[in-house]
């Protein structure tokens, strides 16, 4: 029970609905060679971002964490040709990694990678104009989900998806004296959204082959 059958289930859920992918197994096949911990989403959370973002038709995406570039392409393979995903990197080893990933999935003129701290391309990306993005997807360092969260909102429009991975962590997120600063920014992340006006959310419980864990989905209403 627990893990073994959760992984289990998933094994099967992916099986069924996600069929199997050259450019995704040789990702997932990267990020071992390169000693990557597995912090890419599971192919059935990948195909349910990708549907999200078919869903709302985005064509601008902007994703905060790249890691592998797994989720990227599954982002990635939602948008239309004229289509854009910029996601966020800090870390040049993982920036190059996703790089090559995404050009094996033939993606690369569709994703721009930008390397660095994600707050400080972030402020960059607003004053360029980049925005409104369509879809944003919070994947980085969860001690700043609650700054990506404002950016987020800086960068959206009303309509504006926006999706959280990693928003329970086991139910650490339950422990309010928790002393990881990680537990803390997703707590601060989700009093934020109780409390701000524009916006719409709920959030999910998951568990799979990532073990116990949760999506956070919010809507940009106004
Ligand atoms: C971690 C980060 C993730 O984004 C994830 O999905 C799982 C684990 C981590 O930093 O431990
Ligand atoms: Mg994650």
């Amino acid at each position: 029970m627990g893990q073994k059958l959760w992984t289990a289930v998933d094994r099967y859920i992916s099986e069924r609905l996600i069929p199997s992918d050259a450019a995704l197994d040789e990702t997932q096949r990267a990020s071992l060679r390169a000693g990557f911990p597995s912090f890419d989403v599971a192919p059935n959370q990948g195909k349910m971002l990708h549907l999200l973002a078919r869903i709302r038709e985005a064509k601008k995406i902007l994703e905060i964490g790249t890691f592998s570039g797994y989720s990227a392409i599954w982002l990635a393979r939602a948008l239309p040709p004229d289509g854009k995903l910029v996601s966020l990197e800090l870390d040049p080893k993982n920036a190059a990694v996703a790089s090559a990933n995404l050009a094996r999935a033939g993606l690369s003129s569709l994703v721009e990678i930008r390397t660095g701290q994600a707050l400080k391309s972030l402020s960059k990306l607003y004053d360029e104009g980049a925005g409104p993005f369509d879809l944003v997807f919070i994947d980085a360092d969860k001690r700043n989900h609650p700054a990506y969260l404002e950016w987020a909102l800086r960068l959206s429009r009303p309509g504006t998806v926006i999706v959280a991975d990693n928003v329970v962590r086991e139910g650490a997120v339950l422990d309010a004296k928790h002393p990881d600063p990680d537990i803390q920014g997703v707590r601060r992340f989700c009093e934020i959204l109780a409390k701000e006006p524009r916006l719409d959310a709920t959030a999910l419980q998951t568990v799979g082959s990532k073990g116990h864990d949760g999506f956070c989905l919010a809507l940009v209403v106004r």
